[in-house]
């Protein structure tokens, strides 16, 4: 950062403000390279709010506090667009895209020409105007000629620059592109709407169109929406590159985020092999496509082959087979997890939907199915995106025969025949069986032995239904104590129990070999890393990545598995919901005794480490109280109430009187000592500040060893296959060096892995010189930090 030495006026500092909010922003949202802490961030965002609410004379249409949201409108007002926005004519087969080139061939009299080849994002499609550099009007497509403002709604979206980078812009410059709701974000968003019963979005196109045109925009700052520019509109003082490619490069520069999928292909059969390789990818993608574009890249070319109708001569859509296909419902069935959450399941007349075949989908719970009124016999819209779990979509009820019946939730569950209930406010029925059902069981073990968790590899659901059936496991720890005579055992009594054919001598010997391996793959497992074991374990709501966090952040299970929820929240991500989830798991002395026994089998955690150095930011006397979540006190009076009672004990103890002298408003005194002195809650704050106390200790000697990491700030980037270890390991064990592994290639990637088969990204890390290591030098360089 750049000292300045302007005169320090608050149109200086906010203008500074500003200009730092949106670096961070950029950073953040557009290059995926978060570089200041969130509390930073937040910091530096009320300074800026504070400065305008004194000064409102200093508002400005790029300022960042505008991306908050503003008081809902009664309606959009229409956008004439300057230039129409286009549509593009759809092709389904190879033989339209190669007569599409010829026809581009013949009219210029080129051969082969090039492409600027794109996913086809499937979002809303929408039109940002910019004045001088400064985001002015953003417009929704309409019926192209006309669209509505939804400018206020587009300014929350933190991919979309309030102001341009660089000064090499025309005067006036409108981009075109889509808004979009990656899957992941979508995906939680539903989560949480199903938990809370709020609206469910039927898919991210639609949480997308839906969010965007919202009349009040705090509603559309609250979802997590992204953009990807594709193309230009008008243009005025001021010229563009000559090709398209070269314009999207531009608009990187400029500040916008244009999809690292965007390449150059010569010819049609450049144009198809990439239809086939984003064809690969699309499961994978973390956002929806369905389909590619092909565009022209020069761009005078593309002026001369003109339009015909509404559709440019030059590009094309080259759509993916759809996702959504219909068949009948055979039988609602309801499957038990391991928490006992009883989740309805359609069991479908087997579909092909989007290259698999489908014979069962999700139904989510009991509301979805009234709210979808899904019936056994109806014709249903099955829908298969990405690699989530296929879902039925809507019922067709033209297609409804005489005599169905609504569905409602079994009362007793049909694996244990305990109750079925449903607690008052909560969306999920639960089997009540716990420990006894033999189906929450199952579950629950065989997450533990996931691949992503404890990872005994062999040790599938059929084997542990029987280990459970047949009494030989209860928990997972009783994994540890299995001898291979016991794997023989269990299947003698399970051949028994089928009536299977009794065993040859040959076949026996098969067993034996069977059963070893799996004895190897159990005794192998013990041996893993703290985040590994935290998933395994199954709480609720933690996955992967919250596993992630609590292992990087505190570094040891003796320390998380004693940590109240307050200081749980400390850790960024891990929200109230979450925190309490783990810190109730925690407390079950179930729980705990089978951790031990874990530990007393042999599982060895070994990666711990101490606190990270990081954890001592979050340690401040402020962001504890305010990690409570006690009613009225906000950020500020957190802050205020820590600065007044140094020693924290003693709000434990004083007196309302007190507080309102320290400077806090009576009603907020009087709310946290009722909290305080009632539901439990001092003994909460007394066993938090305990915690505090001793994790302030370790975090402060953390701290004086200056931890720090041979790849601390590094990104790199996996491709292609390797030989000596999965990508999965690989992305692991750098991750322990301290890297960051991201999944594209920019011109912030540190270092490229290529292993065989290399796909795009090696030559994109050779097109922007990024240094590219082989395996060998991979495997030399883990070996040198002592990781074998
Ligand atoms: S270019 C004249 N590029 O597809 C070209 N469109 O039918 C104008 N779309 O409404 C569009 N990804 O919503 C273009 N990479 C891409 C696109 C894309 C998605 C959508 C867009 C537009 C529709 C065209």
């Amino acid at each position: 950062m750049t000292v300045t030495t302007k005169a320090n006026t608050p149109a200086n500092r906010a203008a500074e403000l500003r200009a730092r909010i949106e670096e961070a922003n950029h950073r953040y949202h557009v290059l995926d390279d978060a570089q200041i802490p969130d509390a930073d961030y937040d910091k530096l965002m009320r300074e800026l709010e504070a400065i305008e609410a004194a000064h409102p004379e200093l508002a400005a249409a790029d300022s960042p506090t505008l991306r908050v949201g503003a008081s809902p409108s009664r309606e959009f007002a229409e956008v004439r667009h300057a230039l129409r926005m286009l549509s593009l004519a759809n092709a389904f087969s190879d033989e339209e895209i190669v007569d599409f080139v010829r026809r581009i061939e013949e009219h210029l009299d080129i051969a082969d020409p090039v492409f600027s080849v794109e996913p086809k994002f499937d979002g809303l499609a929408i039109s940002l105007r910019y004045e001088n550099g400064v985001f002015v009007q953003g417009a929704t497509r309409g019926d192209g000629e006309t669209g509505e403002d939804v400018t206020v709604n587009l300014r929350t979206i933190k991919a979309i620059p309030l102001r341009l980078r660089g000064d090499d812009w025309p005067a006036v410059l409108e981009v075109r592109g889509e808004v979009y709701m990656p899957r992941a974000d979508f995906e939680r968003y539903n989560a949480h709407a199903r938990e809370h019963g709020g609206k469910v979005l039927a898919n991210p196109r639609n949480g997308a169109a839906g969010s965007l045109r919202q009349l009040d925009s705090s509603i559309t700052a609250s979802r997590p929406l992204a953009f990807f520019a594709y193309a230009p509109g008008a243009v005025e003082n001021g010229s563009l590159p000559n090709a398209h490619s070269a314009l999207m490069r531009k608009f990187r520069d400029w500040g916008f985020p244009v999809s690292q999928l965007v390449e150059t292909a010569r010819g049609a059969q450049g144009c198809l092999d990439y239809y086939r390789r984003i064809g690969e990818a699309r499961d994978s993608l973390p956002f929806d496509i369905d389909g590619v574009v092909y565009k022209l890249d020069d761009l005078a070319g593309q002026r001369e082959l003109g339009f015909v109708g509404r559709t440019p001569r030059w590009a094309i859509a080259h759509k993916f087979p759809a996702q959504e296909q219909q068949t009948k419902v055979e039988a609602i069935i309801i499957n038990i997890g391991r928490t006992g959450a009883a989740t309805p399941a359609a069991v479908l007349e087997p579909v092909h939907v989007g290259g698999v075949t489908v014979t069962n989908a999700t139904l989510h719970n009991a509301d979805q199915v009234a709210r979808l009124d899904v019936r056994v016999g109806d014709t249903v819209i099955v829908r298969r995106a990405g690699d989530v779990i296929p879902e039925v979509v809507r019922v067709v009820p033209a297609l409804r025969p005489d005599g169905t019946q609504a569905w409602a939730m079994p009362t007793h569950c049909p694996i244990c025949g305990s109750e079925i209930v449903r607690e008052d406010g909560e969306v999920v029925a639960r089997c009540s069986g716990e420990l006894i059902c033999p189906a929450q069981r199952v579950q629950s073990i065989f997450h533990f032995a996931g691949r992503r968790a404890m990872d005994i590899e062999g040790l599938g659901e059929r084997v542990i239904e029987d280990l459970v059936a047949l009494g030989f496991v209860k928990s997972p720890a009783d994994l540890y104590a299995l001898t291979v005579a016991d794997f023989a055992e269990m299947r003698r009594r399970a051949d028994e129990r089928d009536g299977t054919t009794p065993e040859t001598v040959k076949a026996g010997k098969v067993a034996t070999r069977w059963a070893e391996n799996l004895i190897e793959s159990i005794d192998h497992s013990r041996a893993t890393t703290l985040e590994r074991f935290l998933y395994a374990l199954g709480i609720e709501h933690v996955g992967e990545s919250t596993a992630k966090a609590l292992a990087a952040w505190f570094g040891r299970l003796q320390l998380i598995r004693h940590l109240p929820w307050p200081l749980l929240k400390l850790v960024p991500d891990i929200g109230g919901e979450v925190a309490r989830s783990i810190d109730h798991f925690f407390t079950q002395e179930g729980n705990q005794s089978a951790i031990d026994e874990l530990l007393m089998r042999g599982v060895n955690l070994k990666d711990e480490h101490d606190v990270s150095p990081k954890l001592r930011q979050s340690l401040g006397s402020d962001c504890l109280l305010a990690s409570f979540e006690i009613p009225k006190l906000t950020g500020k009076r957190a802050t205020q109430l820590a600065a007044a009672f140094e020693d924290l004990e003693r709000v434990a103890h004083v007196p309302e009187h007190q507080l309102v002298t320290a400077g806090l408003p009576a009603d907020t005194a009087a709310a946290l000592v009722r909290w305080r002195d009632e539901g439990g809650h001092a003994e909460l704050f007394a066993r938090s500040l305990r915690s505090w106390n001793t994790l302030r200790e370790l975090a402060g000697s953390a701290g004086e060893a200056g931890q720090s990491l041979p790849l601390d700030g590094q990104t790199a980037v996996l491709t292609g296959t390797l030989k000596s270890m999965t990508r999965d390991e690989a992305k692991d064990r750098l991750e322990r060096l301290g890297a960051k592994v991201a999944g594209s290639v920019s011109k912030k990637t540190s270092f490229v892995v290529a292993g065989e088969e290399a796909g795009s990204k090696l030559g994109k890390a050779q097109e922007l010189g990024v240094e590219i290591w082989d395996e060998t030098r991979l495997l030399a360089f883990l070996a040198g930090q002592g990781g074998s």
